[in-house]
């Protein structure tokens, strides 16, 4: 192996608590999520509850998912949510716009979404339609969804649910330097203040988050932040920051079959997520008005590879790696690190899009990479985040040099410490040197693969699983040993 990484952790630093909601879910209406990839309907030979799969919901339920976005994306902005309520055989079809001209059944609405996110146990995450909405179509879904008396609860009864559905976080508009009207930020912000206004649900209020920049446009937040009426009607500013193997929209590199080059500068470009949320920090750290506790809501973030033409485009589906699994855990990292200002994250997307958890194929179901890297940090959620400082071996390939190692460590409720590493080196493996944290042990799981494009499928859909890891102190000092191309968790002992 080579150079070890020695690692000093600060048992008695101040500490910040990882929101579970760093470990978000985003469900848009787009390729074969939700229709296909979730909902299969009551009456299919699928084993579905409600209509919602079975086998999905149960990986899902492995996962804890603390919250679901939905309806999008750029989809929230042509959505009307008249359409998704009342008897299904009555709703009307239309044709999602902006994702393919597909056949938007309508059968996976309001209720359909909100009971999927109760019985998961998680939070809703819902984005009003400002693109082609109104004012008052946003209002009335509040009420719709939140009242107690008159004639919208009564309809929501009438449709299956009396009591109220809990709105945990509002959006309002997305991307709107791009998909979501193409509006600068003072347009935005004008029209966001409006909405805000009168975007009120019965009883506790929704954490309210402005739609903010992406990675190459920072000072869109910043004009955003500096409307003079928004401070009173946010509680946090999102940000969406996609990897692309290349950095190119056009050729942005395929899932699987890339050269070492492309799996360098994946690294390169996914481990800019930590200077693009310092330059946040300090946008939002000059807006003195801002309410305590704001937050930045990185609500969609994750790989997006040229996308499988055999499937119907723009389906957005691609298939899951180690790769992937590796920025899975660099991110998660950066965003441990960042605990105190980032409240919640949303990977895009849950099922069958982007960086899935899941892919489906009919009645077949496989766990990517990502969902086993999600599965493997779930302590986390919830843990206090602790500071360690270590320096990293390079790993370096032609003109890009970057760290090879990336850790983050936490303190559970109970008082467990726990450390989440990940080896980026794509060729050597790498010794980890932990003794700072006084353990005798280390105990935990391992998530490996022979190859760069290793991944699930449905001819091999156990091929890259997490393996047991342990290690023991050995003269007073504890050494893990980290294979290229890894993720691992463990529990100090
Ligand atoms: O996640 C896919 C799309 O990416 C979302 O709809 C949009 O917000 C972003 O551009």
């Amino acid at each position: 192996a080579a150079a070890q990484t020695r690692v000093d952790v600060d048992l008695a630093a101040e500490t910040h608590t990882i929101a579970p909601e760093i470990y978000g879910q985003f469900l848009e209406h787009l390729g074969t999520q939700p229709y296909g990839g979730i909902w299969v309907g009551p009456d299919s030979d699928i084993p579905n509850t409600d209509g919602i799969r079975d086998d999905v919901f149960g990986a899902l339920e492995a996962l804890d998912v603390p919250v679901i976005r939905w309806p999008g994306g750029c989809y929230a902005d042509l959505y009307h949510w008249p359409d998704g309520v009342g008897p299904r055989d009555t709703r009307p079809v239309r044709v999602n716009m902006v994702w393919g001209g597909t056949e938007e059944p309508n059968a996976f609405g309001s209720h359909e979404f909100f009971n999927l996110a109760e019985r998961l146990g998680a939070k809703t995450y819902l984005n009003l339609n400002l693109g082609t909405g109104t004012t008052a179509e946003a209002a009335d879904w509040l009420e719709y969804l939140t009242a107690v008396a008159g004639d919208r609860a009564a309809e929501r009864a009438a449709n299956g649910r009396e009591t109220p559905y809990k709105v945990d976080f509002l959006s309002i508009g997305n991307e709107t330097w791009g998909c979501g009207g193409a509006l600068t930020a003072g347009a935005y912000a004008d029209l966001y203040a409006q909405y805000a206004s009168f975007a009120k649900t019965a009883g506790d209020q929704p954490v309210r988050i402005l739609s903010g920049a992406h990675d190459g446009n920072p000072e869109y937040t910043d004009t955003l932040l500096g409307h003079p009426y928004i401070a009173g009607l946010i509680e946090g500013v999102s940000l969406h920051v996609y990897t692309l193997p290349t950095g190119e929209w056009s050729e942005k590199g395929d899932a699987t079959g890339f050269p070492e080059a492309e799996w360098a500068s994946t690294i390169k470009r996914t481990l800019r997520m930590e200077g693009v949320i310092a330059d946040q920090r300090a946008i939002i750290a000059k807006h003195e008005d801002l309410p305590d506790g704001f937050g930045l809501y990185v609500d969609e973030w994750g790989m997006w590879v040229d996308q499988d033409e055999t499937k119907n485009p723009p389906a957005l589906y691609q298939e899951g790696t180690i790769r992937d699994a590796v920025v899975a855990g660099l991110n998660l990292n950066i965003f441990h690190r960042n605990a105190d200002l980032v409240k919640m994250t949303n990977i895009a997307q849950m099922v069958n899009v982007l960086q899935a958890m899941i892919l489906t194929d009919g009645p077949d179901m496989v766990l990517t990479p990502t969902y086993h890297v999600f599965e493997m940090y779930k302590p986390f959620m919830g843990a206090e985040a602790l500071p360690v400082s270590y320096a990293s071996p390079d790993y370096t390939l032609g003109e890009v040099t970057v760290p090879a190692i990336s850790l983050s460590a936490a303190r559970t409720a109970d008082g467990q410490l726990i450390v989440a590493l990940v080896n980026a080196d794509a060729r050597a493996s790498h010794n980890v040197d932990l003794t700072s944290f006084g353990a005798k042990k280390a105990e935990g799981r391992l998530l490996t693969a022979k190859t760069m494009d290793a991944g699930n499928t449905f001819s091999d859909p156990d091929a890259v699983h997490p393996v047991p890891l342990a290690a023991k102190a050995k003269d007073k000092t504890l050494v893990l040993d980290l294979p290229p191309r890894s993720v691992a968790v463990v529990v100090l002992k």
